[in-house]
């Protein structure tokens, strides 16, 4: 046999990814980065400090819930249709509008706070990679970069509030949020406080106390006015700001009904993260929110609490109707993605995989993981015999035996 000759692709698809890795090994090329989540983390676990690998790595307590979340997904099983022609070059239309915002797939990012334990300018980063790929990202309070910085790098991005314990302060992050082009509030229940997290607990590291992770609360106007120096004066300063944070990030007091000052402070749609029980989502609908993510943030918070899957149908049922409902907490491939948007997922979140992406190789690391996903999941969609969302349907997953 020749040297092969120049081979065409004839489709540009996420999916396409494959063709692209399957022709560099023509020329002994084989990828650098590796090409499963399970593997990101590995070699995460490599190359990261210690204490930024068990920050992202860690959950809470007996760490049950975070694999509870992996596991709910073996109990169902795909029944694909044949003969549709979903899998031809182009046939597939993976987009979505969701809470007005449209998507090339699917999928956010996750809101991660503190990124630059992974990579300095990680939230920038994640970002621009988000936007290349036209997929969306949601942003954290608890942030390396400042909203405004986020906002000038990203595409289509939603802004995920810590409800700080001061309505003055929850606003003015609100409006920096709006003014930087997010186009929907997240709001994050499930943490008030922090979970128990032995391997932070371990090596006695909280990001926060160092002054990681609270860039829109020292950049924040109405932060900065109830100290008595600014943070960058002095590392006194610093301190006395960190001991403000802390007293300001979490709000015992809040309740569904303080989503109507939300409503009041903005336009923009108002999703609420953390919700497992079906009542909770009916009040917070009720509310006034528009989408509720089904999320027990990534098993970090309350050990013991159900999967997130399994949460899934309960919350889809009671409040489906009327809002939308988006999935988070385990999605590691593309069969996981049909899965969710099978029992009522309107998009997922992508977590921790991009987060090891992040830390191993920066940009080209993130935007690697996102591809694994997308690709995996474009080709899952062809293969489960679904040339668009549409075909997404309830009855293309089976209770597994
Ligand atoms: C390192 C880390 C930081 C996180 N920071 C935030 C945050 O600032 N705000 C938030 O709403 N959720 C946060 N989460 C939860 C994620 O948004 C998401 O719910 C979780 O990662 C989903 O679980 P998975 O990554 O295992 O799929 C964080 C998760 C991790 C791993």
């Amino acid at each position: 046999m020749g040297a092969p000759t120049t081979v065409t692709v004839v489709s540009s698809s996420f999916a396409d990814f494959q063709h692209e890795i399957y022709l560099g090994g023509l020329s002994g090329a084989v990828p650098e980065l590796p090409m499963t989540a399970a593997g990101l983390e590995r070699r995460a676990e490599e190359v990261l400090e210690r204490d930024a690998f068990a920050y992202v790595a860690g959950s809470a307590s007996s760490e049950r819930t975070a694999a509870a979340n992996r596991s709910a997904f073996d109990r169902y099983r795909l029944l694909p249709r044949m003969l549709r022609g979903a899998t031809a070059p182009g046939a597939r239309d993976l987009s979505v509008e969701v809470l007005g915002t449209r998507l090339a797939a699917p999928v956010l990012t996750a809101p991660i706070g503190v990124l630059e334990l992974l990579h300095k300018g990680g939230e920038v980063i994640a970002a621009a990679a988000t936007k290349e790929l036209g997929i969306g990202s949601v942003q954290s309070t608890a942030a390396s970069s400042t909203i405004e910085e986020v906002g000038a790098a990203a595409g289509e991005w939603w802004y995920q509030l810590y409800w700080p314990a001061d309505d003055d302060l929850a606003r003015s992050f609100v409006r920096r949020a709006e003014r930087a082009g997010a186009k929907a509030i997240v709001v994050t229940v499930d943490t008030p406080s922090l979970g128990w997290r032995p391997r932070d607990l371990e090596l006695a590291h909280l990001p926060f106390l160092h002054g990681k992770g609270i860039a829109n609360y020292l950049s924040d106007p109405v932060f900065r006015a109830k100290l008595a120096a600014p943070p960058e004066a002095s590392a006194d300063a610093m301190r006395a700001a960190i001991l403000a944070w802390a007293g300001l990030f979490g709000n015992h007091a809040l309740r569904p009904a303080d989503l109507a000052h939300l409503r009041e402070w903005t336009e923009l749609p108002i999703a609420v993260k953390g919700i497992l029980h079906p009542d909770d989502a009916r009040q917070v609908v009720d509310a006034g929110a528009d989408a509720v993510v089904v999320s027990n943030h990534g098993g970090r918070q309350l050990d013991g609490a159900v999967a997130a899957l399994d949460a899934l149908p309960t919350i889809v049922a009671t409040v489906g109707d009327r809002a939308d409902v988006l999935f988070d907490s385990g999605i590691r491939t593309g069969s996981d993605m049909l899965i969710a948007l099978a029992l009522g997922a309107k998009a997922v979140l992508y977590g921790r995989p991009w987060v090891y992406g992040l830390g191993i190789a920066g940009h080209a690391g993130v935007r690697h993981a996102l591809r694994l996903l997308l690709a995996d999941f474009e080709t899952a969609m062809g293969l489960a015999g679904c040339a668009n969302l549409a075909a997404v349907q309830r009855s293309l997953v089976v209770t597994a035996r």
